[in-house]
């Protein structure tokens, strides 16, 4: 009964191993001082717990409007950016229609369309982890995607792709969402676009700075967009206790959480001209919180010597044209050195033993 596309699927996986520097995930370093979980705890006991939540979160909604600059309108809420993915993937022309997505990238894109049995046109990147502009216009030509997913930065590469190579793909037909997960990071945004125009929406989440325990991410858009996405949304799909939570962290928690995130951006800084000082590692720019780096030895080599160190990455090193690469997420600074360390110690290790 279940369909070889389902079959041929594999579960997301993610990084569970122990150790006690933990750089896998892209989390935020840091959980919020005792003194806002406190206020977080005053608040959760107000709520009902035999009752479901308010299904359009409207007091979190404006919350996020004013945190993101934007009228409550324009916006829709998922359980995580994960969520809003898969509505697109559903809602956004028709399911035999193709989806293009440029890689490497964020797995989900890809995920969401098989499981719909969506066909996926996938371009590898060019120079510089940029789109390959002309190889995605024959292949647009040639196949007629109409949705295009863009990590703005990309995950795993950590760079921002050309707008301008976005925009000719959009006028080209292809909708735009524009996954603006790290975009706290980068401060680069196509906000503006998807608040006029039709074909462009942009995600962001909560969980890269610091609330990845509430899974709410948030997609921007036109309102006619946004109410046809809300057609497709699950009932209550965001939890009571999360939509409390959030409340009260972008409020009493924006002042800790804008300071942190700038100590992040610092640290990102630090780390790249760091890495970029030991023998045989390639690191390369990012306007994420993290970095992706190559070294000349096999990346399941280094991984393994890092995790003798007690410090954990991702090896995406079975990703589409990143042999070697692993990722490393901007961590606390002392965690940060402690991977340094690792990273030095791992590599020189390497260099006398293969
Ligand atoms: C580009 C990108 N989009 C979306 C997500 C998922 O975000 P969420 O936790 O909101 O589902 C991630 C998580 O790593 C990501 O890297």
């Amino acid at each position: 009964m279940i369909p070889q596309r389902i079959r041929e699927l594999e579960a997301y996986k993610t990084e569970v191993t122990p150790a006690s520097v933990r750089l896998s995930s892209n989390e935020f370093p840091y959980d919020f001082p005792e003194e806002i979980k406190q206020k977080v705890l005053e608040e959760l006991k107000k709520v009902p717990l035999n009752k479901y939540p308010d299904p359009e979160a409207r007091e979190l909604k404006e919350i996020l409007a004013d945190f993101f600059g934007i009228k409550e309108e324009n916006l829709t809420l998922g359980n995580g950016s994960d969520e809003l993915i898969y509505y697109l993937s559903i809602a956004v022309g028709e399911l035999y229609m193709p989806v293009y997505i440029p890689v490497p990238t964020f797995p989900m894109y890809e995920i969401s369309a098989k499981v719909l049995g969506r066909p996926v046109v996938k371009v590898q990147l060019g120079e510089n982890f940029d789109i390959d502009l002309e190889k995605s216009l024959e292949l647009i030509e040639k196949e007629k995607p109409v949705l295009g997913y863009f990590a703005y930065p990309n995950n795993p590469t950590g760079n921002l792709f050309s707008r301008k190579k976005v925009e000719e793909i959009r006028d080209k037909g292809v909708f735009c969402v524009i996954d603006e997960a790290y975009y706290h990071y980068s401060g680069e945004t196509f906000l503006e676009d998807a608040l006029s125009r039709e074909d462009t929406v942009v995600l962001r989440t909560l969980s890269k700075i610091g609330m990845a325990s509430l899974r709410v991410g948030i997609l921007i858009g036109k309102e006619e967009i946004i109410s046809e996405i809300n057609k497709v949304r699950l009932p209550f799909n965001i939890t009571y206790p999360s939509q409390v939570i959030a409340k009260v962290l972008l409020t009493e928690g924006r002042e800790f959480l804008m300071e942190k995130i700038d100590e992040v951006i610092r640290e990102r800084e630090r780390l790249f001209e760091e890495m970029k000082k030991i023998e045989g590692v390639e690191v390369f720019p990012s306007k994420a919180n993290f970095l992706l780096f190559r070294t000349p030895y096999p990346a399941h080599a280094v991984y393994q010597e890092l995790l003798k160190r007690d410090v954990l990455v991702r090896n995406v090193s079975y990703m589409e044209g990143l042999q070697k690469c692993l990722r490393v997420s901007v961590g606390k600074p002392e965690e940060n050195d402690r991977f340094l360390e690792a990273l030095q110690e791992s590599v020189m290790f390497l260099s006398r033993s293969l």
